[in-house]
């Protein structure tokens, strides 16, 4: 089924602490950006990309995007403040008679075909659908050092990008949160708002979002162990 993809690359950031946003970053020779773009570039099912960008930053994405020929890009947007603003402008620019809509962070290139593929298939079926795994961790809430309770793990899942979601469901929600001012974790969670049920599919531990500096050493042992299945 085919689908279109907003990808929020506004941020700055932050907590990578390298000076540049963190689609820049270049793994094995290429910037991340391309990484992530090349997935939906190259999948026969999507049929076009839009690309959220900081204000200041809209030029060096357009030029970014005819240098590396991605067919695939319709428009590059400014972002917002959060986030959630980024992804409700490039929703706004999807083609309004667009059925599914996929919604992935610049920051995750390890994204597989096969991933994005189950997940279309659910929320084909659904109407919104998300990747998650399984937490592995123990995770505990704490209050000021001290644990204050353990949570039941077999119920928790760390949701990923992309997240799916028919168009008009997704468009709701966003709008909804916009006006009451609401911000949300994730995109899932203003559609959940609104009253609708969230599939889960399960995802790969290696479709991560790049955060911090440590994710980058993962991140090019992913990309090697790839080049080394491909040789
Ligand atoms: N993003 C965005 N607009 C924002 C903030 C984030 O489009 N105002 C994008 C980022 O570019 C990234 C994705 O949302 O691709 C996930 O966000 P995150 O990992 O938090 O990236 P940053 O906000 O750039 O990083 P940090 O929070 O550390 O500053
Ligand atoms: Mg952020």
């Amino acid at each position: 089924m085919n689908y279109w993809t907003v990808i929020p690359a506004a941020g700055q950031g932050k907590r990578m602490n390298a000076g540049i946003s963190k689609q820049w970053i270049e793994l094995l020779g290429k910037p991340v950006l391309a990484h992530t773009l090349d997935v939906f570039e190259n999948d026969s099912n999507c049929e076009g990309v839009i690309l959220v960008g900081s204000e200041k930053e809209l030029q060096q994405m357009q030029d970014f995007v005819e240098s590396f020929q991605y067919q695939k890009v319709r428009k590059i947007v400014p972002g917002g403040k959060e986030r959630q603003q980024s992804v409700y402008e490039g929703l706004k620019v999807v083609p309004t008679d667009t059925d599914l809509v996929l919604i992935h962070d610049a920051a995750r290139p390890f994204i597989t075909h096969d991933s994005i593929l189950q997940l279309v298939n659910t929320a084909r079926d659904t109407g919104s659908a998300v990747l998650a795994v399984p937490v592995k961790d123990t995770v505990k809430r704490v209050i000021e050092n001290q644990v204050e309770e353990t949570i039941d793990r077999s119920s928790l899942w760390a949701v990923q990008t992309p997240q799916a979601f028919r168009l008009s469901i997704v468009m709701d929600a966003h709008r909804k949160a916009d006006e009451e001012s609401y911000i949300g974790t994730d995109d899932a969670s203003l559609v959940e708002r609104i009253g609708q049920t969230v599939a889960i599919v399960m995802g790969d531990y290696h479709n991560i979002k790049l955060t911090t500096s440590d994710d980058l050493l993962f991140g090019q042992a992913i990309l090697l162990e790839r080049q080394g299945e491909e040789a």
